[in-house]
């Protein structure tokens, strides 16, 4: 007997500015599945979210709607709230980041986080605006985008090239409120200090995110961790940063603070210890995620846990977006679909059921297409599994009283096939791999429609003699399905539900696939699930590409599109978020210097330079190049350099220098001007092979 685990789980808190869409429910049914699946198996397991309500798009669009930001986040509760309860989502507490709780955490994570000596007060650029005499939050500033120079753009992407920057990067910037130039003006901003913490992250990571994850974020620590700023100037809609009037703790502060804040409230509901809970060592906490804010979850989360001395997560489950039809969401096309929209033309148990089909335990993207969805629902959990209750309790209902009586020998033995699949899809569950439960409970299906085709009831139930054979099929057929409603109970729990009732039971656990039902009487048939159509699916997309783009927008917060991921990896870039960084770029723009390794033949300094030495290149198939670089100041022998192998960049134009042409450029790393050294290949290379 497993012992019983006390367990909480989150899933990340969705923005209060927009609407949930299918892109979020990856997320919110994995989690619905996995903490279903827990108390299924008797354990006390808590799961808790709430809405992300502060920040500055809730600020702006109060202001555009004429309302207060309470107003908005109000009605984003209630509406997020509706659309999680039709998708059968869940959650022990559905709270809210603007409440006492929250912010009596916040504030007391942030002293403990001033009293370690980890916070830093430093100063940094950015546009104040003087008519309106308020420093402007990227959203307040609109300029040409300093990447493909459209106009009008907000102050941290652009809706034309996706590109991300910093607000003080725009092009001729203009404050969104008064319609006035600001100036770039120093304002303080306090930092959390994430160096202090290397060596419990160093530690904690490898041990409690994916390997991939972990691996990923290694890649941060060759450098010191790069501290991260936590407030925000007003105006700024959440909490004012105690002793430091005027600031307010950055949304992404009181966000995962959340998760303390709603399981204190559900805590306070059900008169539970808070500390038994989330102090507690023999307490499991879970958070899952998607891969665009790992950085918030397994680098500052932990960081600021262990600083404020609060008990660290066991687990991060990191999943990928959604894509539809292979590509990411479109408004354009129909499928950026919200959650309403879909409820609208479709129940919520056939994109439970298709998702539960497509996840796995890793960050791979999840596709939902759009036929096979339609074909997979029909096929399987209608045709398959559903048809062998429907077919079954309806002939029993209609010509056998509605009575079991003892299984046949050979259905008892497919029973018995079912049911010691109950630890292996248990295992599945708990490691996540959903994928396999409808691939597992298919196979007892199967097994289930070729006894039950083999038999013939239907031809069997009208002959008089043979009443009691027809009814041991039947009550073969309709205990494999029990078994197989148990199993999916996670993934589809009101059909589950229905189902239970169809043999007078209820709140089924995990442990009541090992029981068999038999000899007494079924109740009436009720709809478990019918087919779906490609009409329906067909109106969806129609509806969806119909919705105004701006309807409940929000797009720039939408956690499955992959825009957002590009958005959010400016929030991930190590570099503090306030002072300018350099703009981003693309792998794609990574890839397109062609490096190569070349070897030094001759190096020579150049008659009436300062600056330069030419070098002649050996690079291989490349043939021989000649390149000036102004690397003189650092090598006063140049002819040391001969023989050694530099990384060069082949692709670049060949360029006329007044002291002859320039065919390609060497890396060398240092102060400019003064010291430095090429970048050599760590092994050997033959000349011409790419360094990439
Ligand atoms: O990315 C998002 O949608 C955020 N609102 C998630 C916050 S998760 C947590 F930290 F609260
Ligand atoms: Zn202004």
């Amino acid at each position: 007997m497993e012992k019983k685990r006390r367990i909480v789980v989150t899933s990340a808190l969705p923005y209060a500015n927009g609407d949930i869409h299918i892109g979020h429910l990856v997320e919110y049914v994995q989690t619905d599945f996995w903490t279903r699946f827990q108390k299924m198996r008797g354990h006390d397991c808590v799961y808790v979210c709430a809405d992300d309500t502060h920040g500055t798009p809730v600020m702006i669009r109060a202001q555009k709607e004429g309302k207060t930001p309470e107003a908005v986040i109000e009605a984003a509760h209630a509406a997020h709230s509706r659309d999680f309860a039709e998708f059968e989502i869940g959650f022990d507490n559905y709270y809210t980041t603007n409440s006492p709780e929250n912010k009596a955490f916040s504030e007391a994570i942030f002293a403990a986080m001033e009293k370690s000596g980890s916070v830093t007060v430093r100063s940094a650029p950015q546009l104040y605006c003087e008519k309106c005499g308020m420093f402007l939050p990227d959203r307040y500033v609109k300029g040409a985008c300093p990447k493909c120079g459209a106009p009008g753009q907000y102050g941290d992407n652009c809706d034309k090239c996706g590109a991300t920057y910093a607000a003080e990067e725009l092009g001729d910037p203009r404050c969104t409120v008064c319609g006035s130039a600001p100036a770039l003006r120093d304002a303080e901003h306090l930092y959390f200090e994430l160096e202090p913490s290397r060596g419990l992250l160093l530690k904690w990571l490898p041990e409690h995110t994916s390997s991939g994850i972990a691996n990923k974020l290694m890649e941060w620590f060759g450098e010191p961790l790069r501290a991260w700023c936590i407030s925000r100037s007003a105006p700024y809609f959440g909490f004012e940063i105690p002793g430091h009037p005027g600031k307010f703790f950055y949304v992404w502060v009181d966000a995962p603070i959340g998760y303390l804040a709603s399981l204190k409230n559900w805590c306070g509901k059900h008169d539970e210890d808070f500390d038994a809970w989330w102090q507690n060592p023999d307490a499991e906490r879970y958070h899952f995620i998607g891969k665009d804010i790992v950085r918030f979850h397994c680098l500052l989360w932990p960081a600021m846990l262990e600083t404020a001395g609060m008990k660290l997560p066991d687990g991060v489950f990191v999943h990928g977006f959604l894509t539809v039809n292979g590509e990411k969401m479109s408004k354009t096309k129909g499928t950026f679909i919200n959650a309403r929209t879909y409820l609208d033309h479709l129940p919520a148990w056939a994109l439970r059921y298709y998702y539960a089909c497509k996840l796995g335990p890793g960050i791979e993207d999840l596709d939902l297409n759009l036929d096979d969805f339609v074909q997979r629902v029909n096929a399987d959990l209608v045709g398959k599994i559903t048809n062998l209750a429907s077919r079954g309790a309806q002939m029993l209902n209609k010509h056998l009283d509605g009575r079991l009586c003892k299984m046949d020998a050979e259905g008892a033995a497919l029973a018995a096939a079912a049911a010691a699949r109950a630890d292996a899809i248990a295992a599945v569950y708990e490691a996540r791999r959903f994928s396999q439960v409808p691939a597992e409970v298919a196979r007892i299906a199967d097994a289930a429609n070729q006894y039950f085709d083999s038999k013939e009831p239907w031809k069997t139930v009208k002959d008089p003699a043979r009443r009691e054979e027809t009814r041991a099929v039947l009550t073969s057929i309709l205990n494999v399905f029990r078994k197989i409603a148990i199993y999916l109970k996670p993934v589809l729990p009101s059909y589950a539900e229905k189902a239970a009732a169809l043999f007078g039971e209820k709140d089924w656990t995990w442990d009541d696939a090992a029981k068999t039902v038999e000899e007494g009487a079924i109740g009436k048939y009720e709809y478990l699930a019918s087919r779906i159509t490609q009409e329906q699916v067909a109106a969806m997309v129609a509806a969806a590409a119909e919705k105004p783009a701006d309807s409940g927008e929000v797009a720039h917060e939408s956690r499955a599109s992959k825009n957002k991921a590009e958005r959010r990896a400016a929030e991930n870039a190590q570099a503090a978020d306030v002072p300018p960084v350099k703009p981003e770029i693309r792998f794609v723009d990574f890839e397109k210097p062609d490096l190569r390794v070349a070897e030094v033949v001759a190096c020579e300094e150049v008659p009436k330079s300062q600056k330069l030495l030419k070098f002649t290149l050996d690079c291989g198939p490349l043939g021989t190049r000649t390149v000036f670089s102004g690397i003189r100041a650092a090598y006063p022998d140049p002819a040391a350099l001969c023989g050694k192998q530099v990384l060069f960049v082949a692709n670049l134009p060949p360029r006329k220098m007044s002291v002859g042409v320039s065919e390609g450029m060497i890396l060398f790393a240092g102060t400019p001007g003064k010291d430095g050294g090429v970048l050599s290949p760590s092994s050997p290379a033959a000349p011409g092979t790419p360094a990439l």
